[in-house]
């Protein structure tokens, strides 16, 4: 969802390139540093997943048992916090070997690159077991977003409020402004709800979906015009796409990057259950779209998708695919996509933008190489922060073949 904000400082672009690497949602904020890091073809992509240097210590080699039924540690994890190596050592299966894991021990996961970050681990992993976590909602989404994901779990209490209220109830809920108390403000810039629902005309700067907060605004009317939309226009409607399949054959989908959950309010109001995935990039989104009661779900672009092969009716994304994403990985992302569809399931890819012939040149060729049918193709001008910058806007419907799709 977009924000039209200029760019700004060179660092400020730089630190929010950075937050953008893992966001829920991305917006128009990109210099001109930018494009130039963004690849213009497969070939030259310069970042690629790095897998893990084996630091960590699920690449151990099984050590002798200690009295404690874990693995022993080895020199390197020396540096580690205790209550991550506790975490992440082998465990021993009390009933020893078992045949579905092939192993009488298990490795708990942790994103491969945590233990890159040592600094952050340590103090991500100190805390007081049993106790309450420290208030670190800002570290932790950071951690994340370099590639510490999953975070590793932690023995302790997350922060909460002391006063809370149940939230209200449903349909009610969905369209109202949930109460404070649901939130931790210490990570945001505004401290409330209604700071976020002003900040849009009262804030300066960019932020990632500035104007969602504001349940009274854009956010009523998108995609829920029940007529088609007309021929050549990016904004495609719910029922326009629910259109294409028999009637309750769309019942299950996944919103990646869906900022407020709006698109899955929609979808619950036409019984489609939507999981939306999104980042809390100073708004308690995650919060937000629980409160609404949908489905929020806190992983980022960089992550495998939880969900099992041929599985999922419908995905949908706007204004987060786009060319700010190393190449590569936008490659493993649209190959994700496609492996959770089922066979006759659809990707809407809702304003992906970029920027001059890279659609023709790197974008278009990039779909087209997962195997997608195309049944919608829309290509457009992106005005609102000049002419003079090329932007292009596509948004697509793209079918996972029913038959032939392996
Ligand atoms: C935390 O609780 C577990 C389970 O009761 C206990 O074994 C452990 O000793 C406790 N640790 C601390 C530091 O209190
Ligand atoms: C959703 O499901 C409910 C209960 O089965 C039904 O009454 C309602 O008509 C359905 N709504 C739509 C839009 O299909």
């Amino acid at each position: 969802m977009e924000s039209p904000h200029k760019p700004k400082a060179l660092s400020t672009n730089l630190f929010f390139l950075f937050l953008l690497l893992s966001t829920n949602l991305i917006t128009l904020f990109l210099s001109a540093t930018f494009y130039s890091s963004s690849s213009c073809s497969l070939s030259s992509a310069a970042i690629t997943l790095i897998p893990s240097s084996g630091r960590d210590s699920s690449s151990t080699p099984p050590q002798p048992l200690r009295t404690t039924q874990s693995i022993a540690s080895t020199d390197e994890e020396e540096d580690l916090p205790a209550e991550f190596i506790a975490f992440t050592s082998g465990q021993v299966l009390p009933f020893g070997f078992n045949t579905n894991f092939d192993s009488d021990k298990i490795y708990p996961p942790v994103g491969s690159s945590c233990s890159r970050f040592p600094e952050e681990l340590r103090r991500f992993m100190s805390y007081e077991v049993n106790g309450s976590c420290p208030d670190d909602e800002l570290l932790a989404q950071k951690l994340l977003l370099k590639g510490c994901e999953p975070l590793p779990r932690r023995r302790c209490r997350p922060a909460t409020q002391n006063h809370c209220v149940e939230p209200y109830p449903l349909p009610e809920s969905q369209w109202k402004t949930p109460p404070d108390s649901s939130v931790v403000w210490t990570a945001y810039t505004c401290k409330n709800y209604q700071c976020l629902i002003d900040r849009y005309i009262k804030q300066k700067g960019f932020d990632d979906c500035k104007d969602c907060f504001d349940l009274n605004g854009r956010e009523r009317s998108r995609w829920s015009s029940s007529k088609t939309a007309p021929a050549g226009s990016l904004d495609f409607t719910i029922d326009e796409v629910l259109s294409l399949r028999a009637p309750g054959t769309v019942r299950i989908g996944l919103d990646i990057g869906g900022g407020v959950a709006t698109f899955a309010v929609r979808m619950k109001e036409r019984n489609v259950t939507v999981v939306t995935t999104s980042m809390n990039l100073n708004g308690p989104f995650n919060n937000f779209i629980a409160s609404r009661g949908v489905i929020p779900m806190y992983v980022s672009i960089s992550q495998r998708l939880p969900f099992f092969d041929n599985t999922m009716d419908i995905v949908h994304s706007m204004h987060v695919l786009s060319n700010w994403i190393p190449t590569t990985l936008l490659h493993f992302l649209v190959f994700d996509v496609y492996r959770v569809l089922r066979p006759g399931g659809i990707f809407w890819l809702d304003h992906f933008f970029c920027v001059g012939d890279e659609l023709r040149d790197v974008y278009g060729p990039l779909i087209r190489s997962v195997g997608f049918r195309k049944v919608k193709w829309v290509v457009g001008r992106k005005l609102d922060r000049g002419e003079e910058l090329r932007e292009m806007y596509l948004s697509a419907l793209l079918e996972k073949p029913l038959d032939n799709s392996w």
